[in-house]
């Protein structure tokens, strides 16, 4: 029998396939065992490695509950979301490469802390009450014509004044809210201004940055979903722009296009009317969907 030699077990696994049906299961495995092989014989990887490598996948899955998604942290923190969030926006600017309109707005990461089914408030409705430093969020959501996107469904959600998300608190909702844009495209609600905060740092992820000799820290954001019938969806966030680590988020998930100015009000009337008794912030940013092919 023809003996298997280190350089030889990849192909090997990938021979095995010859039954497999689904083409595109096929090449995606095919690609991720030549790289997996290729990985382990060019650090010259030990037993007692590979042993740690399997502990620490068993510890990350063993981290993980309703609330705690200790994958999609590893997968954050080490680039994986970004870079499948940049492939997907690269493939959908390939699409409208040859048609006319403006760039749509730039997505990034989702983050473990969306939670679904946040209270639906009329436009306007302050979310931030009780909370950090009282913030108005506006602008417009269009398409990639320029064509207002009414009725969109606008999922917002963040960290407190001290950077700590609601579900790592307790079981009930807060600073986050759905809302629907009106006729015009329009949005408008009262929040905080986003603090910076560190990614959950207690389980096997966190241990990993720590011997790489990373922060944890995330730049002050606040997370924004879009979805509307005929458009594509929209996962993205506002970056403040005066926040620390906007040139190194422990997930990469900063887009310079998404970094807003948040300038600071002496009490008085609002944009939007509300009278405001203390000092406030204004955020404002326009988005633009791709429609749907
Ligand atoms: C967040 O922004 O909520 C987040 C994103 C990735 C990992 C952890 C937190
Ligand atoms: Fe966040």
């Amino acid at each position: 029998m023809a003996q298997l030699e280190a350089s030889d077990f990849a192909q090997a696994v990938v021979d095995r396939m010859g039954e497999c049906r689904d083409a595109r299961f096929k090449q995606v495995m095919t690609a991720l065992v030549k790289h997996a092989h290729a990985f382990m014989r060019e650090v010259d990887l030990t037993p007692d490695e590979w042993m740690a490598g399997i502990q620490f996948l068993t510890a990350t899955g063993q981290k993980c509950d309703g609330k705690r998604q200790e994958f999609i942290l590893l997968s954050d923190t080490l680039g994986l979301s970004m870079l499948v969030v940049a492939l997907e926006q690269a493939r959908g600017a390939r699409a409208l490469a040859d048609q006319p309109g403006e760039k749509p707005t730039e997505a990034t990461v989702q983050g473990p802390f969306f939670w679904p089914g946040a209270p639906r408030l009329e436009l306007g409705a302050d979310i931030g009450e009780g909370f950090g430093e009282p913030t108005l969020y506006h602008g417009r959501v269009t398409d990639t014509f320029g064509k207002p996107v009414g009725n969109c469904a606008l999922d917002v959600w963040s960290g407190d004044e001290g950077g700590l998300y609601d579900m790592q608190k307790g079981d009930s909702m807060n600073l986050r809210a759905q809302f629907r844009t009106d006729a015009d495209g329009n949005y408008r609600f009262w929040s905080i201004k986003p603090t910076f905060y560190p990614v959950p740092g207690d389980g096997p992820v966190g241990t990993m940055l720590e011997k790489m000799g990373r922060h944890l820290n995330r730049p002050g954001h606040m997370h924004m979903m879009f979805n509307a019938p005929g458009h594509e969806r929209l996962v993205t966030h506002l970056f403040v722009k005066d926040s620390p680590y906007l040139d190194s988020d422990a997930v990469f998930g900063v887009r310079n296009s998404l970094i807003v100015d948040f300038p600071k009000h002496a009490p008085g009337t609002a944009p939007d009317g509300r009278s405001m008794s203390r000092a406030y912030y204004t955020a404002k940013y326009d988005f633009r969907l791709v429609p749907s092919a």
